[in-house]
């Protein structure tokens, strides 16, 4: 982890980057229409996306390759710490998978993800009234909150290992110190896994849909509840 940096080896699986770049819209995209009533069901959508999304990432945290798996990155909170007082004095050593305070970020982020989801499905589902209401929205502004941080974290370390951690997330290459491996691919049990995630939330939304159109007051009270919180301004 110390040795110099003189090769560059693929660390991001596909699906982990497919996982990734899906997630973070499922997110921008549900918290930017949260408010909007005229988008409610890409809202709900997005919703479900990020829920299934942290569950493909759990089986893949235990099943997909090396720098993909929670072994690989399970660090204590004093690692965490101890991460982040070296990096504050500019001496934090190199990762070449997640580091100790990514890592525990990036828990925070998949449970906050999910949290997230099962208040805003058990809110439209009309269960739980106005504590979930207030629960899912605090748990979306947790999630914000977590996501600025990660981003500036990221671009913080990419500064001082001058490295472009972003574009590491895009192609899946990252420097490493010499003589360490590839991860192997394994993109087609991976794909097939997202695949399969997707089909997921396919059905789910079609589900949701079908519902929708059943006739009113049959079920999901909370669904024309929230057709009735339109604002004003929201067409
Ligand atoms: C422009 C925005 C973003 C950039 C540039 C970015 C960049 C990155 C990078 C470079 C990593 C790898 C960190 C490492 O080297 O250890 C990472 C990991 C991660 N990021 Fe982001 N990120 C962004 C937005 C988001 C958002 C919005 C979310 C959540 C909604 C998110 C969730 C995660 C998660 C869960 C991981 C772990 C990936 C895995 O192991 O599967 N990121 N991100």
């Amino acid at each position: 982890m110390n040795g110099p940096l003189q090769s560059t080896v693929r660390v991001w699986d596909l699906p982990v980057r497919v996982f990734h770049w899906s997630f973070a819209v499922a997110f921008a995209g549900a918290y930017l229409l949260g408010e909007s009533e005229r988008w409610r069901d890409v809202h709900v959508a997005l919703g479900y996306a990020a829920a299934a999304l942290v569950g493909f990432r759990l089986v893949w945290g235990f099943v997909g390759t090396h720098h993909a798996r929670f072994a690989s990155f399970r660090y204590t909170p004093v690692q965490a710490w101890q991460y982040l007082s070296k990096l504050s004095r500019g001496q934090a050593a190199h990762h070449t998978g997640h580091n100790p305070a990514g890592s525990w970020a990036i828990y925070a982020l998949l449970a906050l993800g999910l949290a997230t989801a099962v208040s805003g499905w058990l809110r439209y589902e009309d269960v739980g009234g106005e504590a979930v209401e207030a629960a899912h929205e605090l748990l979306a502004n947790a999630w914000l909150g977590l996501v600025i941080l990660h981003v500036a974290a990221v671009l913080t370390s990419s500064v001082l290992h001058r490295e472009n951690l972003p574009r590491a997330m895009l192609s899946g290459y990252k420097q490493a110190a010499a003589g360490e491996p590839d991860v192997a691919p394994r993109t087609a049990v991976g794909v097939g896994l997202l695949l399969a995630t997707v089909a997921l939330v396919a059905g789910l939304i079609v589900r949701g849909a079908g519902s929708v159109e059943s006739p009113p007051g049959a079920k999901h009270p909370a669904r024309s509840e929230i057709a009735g919180h339109a604002r004003p301004d929201d067409d």
